[in-house]
């Protein structure tokens, strides 16, 4: 539908970049990436009016969303067409937009595009020896000057490389440590860092990109006591077994995948050098809470329930139930102790939840003044109920007189 839609306004329309590289690499796709020769917002208007789309313009950058009603995004970027005149009597020629749009991307891997217009619909597009570098299994940049334009692109080369298990080229890992030693990642932004940390940490196994990262010094440029040790490895693997026995029972269970490995990362370092190392990634002040504080007292936590073990059901659940998901699932992944870890996850499959069924106005409703003993009555109720005790409204209100 999009080429024909490109047919009738008769400009060229490509599907790019992560798209056709996740195609070729049988990867599940997320997001697709569109790219018009010409007007690319005019492209989009005209396609979602004709299929009752939902459309997001950013004039600015020529760019725009179709949303679709299932949710499918398909993001639309504009290619300049561009004519330069020949000398002489030739004629003028077009010079290919899409291979000028493709120049300037990241990595080879990600410069595959796929003709979308009916005549053409499904050739695909490689000027800079993608298809080679994905069979390769090589992460090549295009032009020398790339990570210096854009230093991001030195945590995007070792993403990819961990997400796809592909190495990286000895040229482009040159141009990172050239770019590295001039300082480019030092001068970048705390929060675009920030941003590419949080992509490395949410991928399924963020361990082999840490240790890249470390090879090259990143972690050092971030902070000069980072330093990824034995511990940290070890850990890492440990967050990834609980959050795939996690992912496993709780698949609908949504919790911020990055912040338990970013908690993993910094572990065990002290409260100021944690707050260095949050400012230097400007991190907004919620997530700094949560990944400092929240951190830190998981940490106590955890060594106080190893310390106090065996502690009854209800200290469990009274230890635990203020720590949000992520925190409960660093301190399963942080405790070696397995009786302490099978408490804790059988705190997060069957206890979490438990509320008790009434609340202030049935308390009112039967003659009890209202006030802080009702923090006092509501709690009890829960103790009760750990214990399996008081499963109906009748028996909590028989119990709270
Ligand atoms: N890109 C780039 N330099 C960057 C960021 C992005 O050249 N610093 C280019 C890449 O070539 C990429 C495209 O912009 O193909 C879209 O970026 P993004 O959506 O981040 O890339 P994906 O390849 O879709 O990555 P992911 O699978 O992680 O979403």
């Amino acid at each position: 539908d999009i080429g024909n839609a490109g047919d009738t306004l008769g400009v060229e329309v490509f599907v790019v970049g992560g798209f056709v590289r996740d195609l070729m690499l049988e990867q599940p796709i997320e997001d697709v990436d569109v790219v018009v020769e010409g007007d690319g917002i005019a492209f989009a208007s005209y396609f979602a009016s004709l299929h009752h789309c939902r459309l997001h313009q950013h004039r600015k950058f020529n760019t725009a969303v179709i949303i679709f009603e299932d949710g499918l995004k398909v993001d639309v970027a504009s290619a300049r067409l561009e004519y330069y005149a020949t000398p002489a009597a030739l004629p003028v020629v077009e010079n290919s937009s899409i291979k000028m749009d493709l120049a300037r991307r990241d990595f080879t891997i990600n410069t595959l595009a796929i003709s979308l217009n009916t005549e053409t619909f499904g050739t695909l597009i490689d000027y800079f020896g993608g298809v080679r570098d994905v069979k390769d299994k090589i992460v090549r940049i295009i032009h020398n000057l790339s990570f210096i334009e854009d230093p991001t692109r030195i945590f995007r080369a070792i993403k990819f490389s961990n997400r796809f298990g592909f190495r990286i080229g000895k040229v482009t890992a040159n141009l990172i440590k050239n770019a590295l030693n001039v300082g480019a990642v030092k001068n970048l932004s705390g929060l675009r860092v920030l941003s590419e940390l949080k992509q490395i940490f949410g991928e399924e196994n963020p361990l082999p990109a840490v240790q890249t990262m470390a090879d090259y010094g990143l972690d050092k440029v971030i902070h000069h006591d980072l330093k990824l040790t034995d511990t940290t490895c070890a850990l890492f693997e440990s967050v990834g077994k609980t959050l795939a026995w996690h992912d496993l029972l709780y698949a609908d269970d949504v919790y911020p995948r990055w912040a338990v490995y970013f908690m993993a990362w910094l572990h065990g370092y002290p409260f100021a050098v944690s707050i260095q190392i949050a400012d230097r990634l400007m991190f907004p002040v919620k997530e700094k809470e949560r990944l400092i504080e929240q951190r830190i007292k998981s940490e106590h936590r955890i060594r106080l329930i190893e310390k106090s073990y065996p502690v009854s059901t209800q200290q469990i659940y009274w230890w635990l139930i203020h720590f949000k998901t992520e925190c409960l699932l660093f301190m399963l992944a942080l405790t070696k102790n397995e009786s302490v870890r099978k408490a804790i996850s059988h705190f997060y499959t069957h206890q979490r939840k438990i509320k008790p069924l009434i609340g202030g106005k049935d308390l009112k409703s039967v003659g009890i003044k209202p006030g802080p003993v009702y923090t006092t009555i509501l709690n009890k109720i829960i103790d009760e109920k750990l214990d399996g005790k008081l499963n109906t409204m009748e028996e909590e209100i028989k119990f709270a007189k």
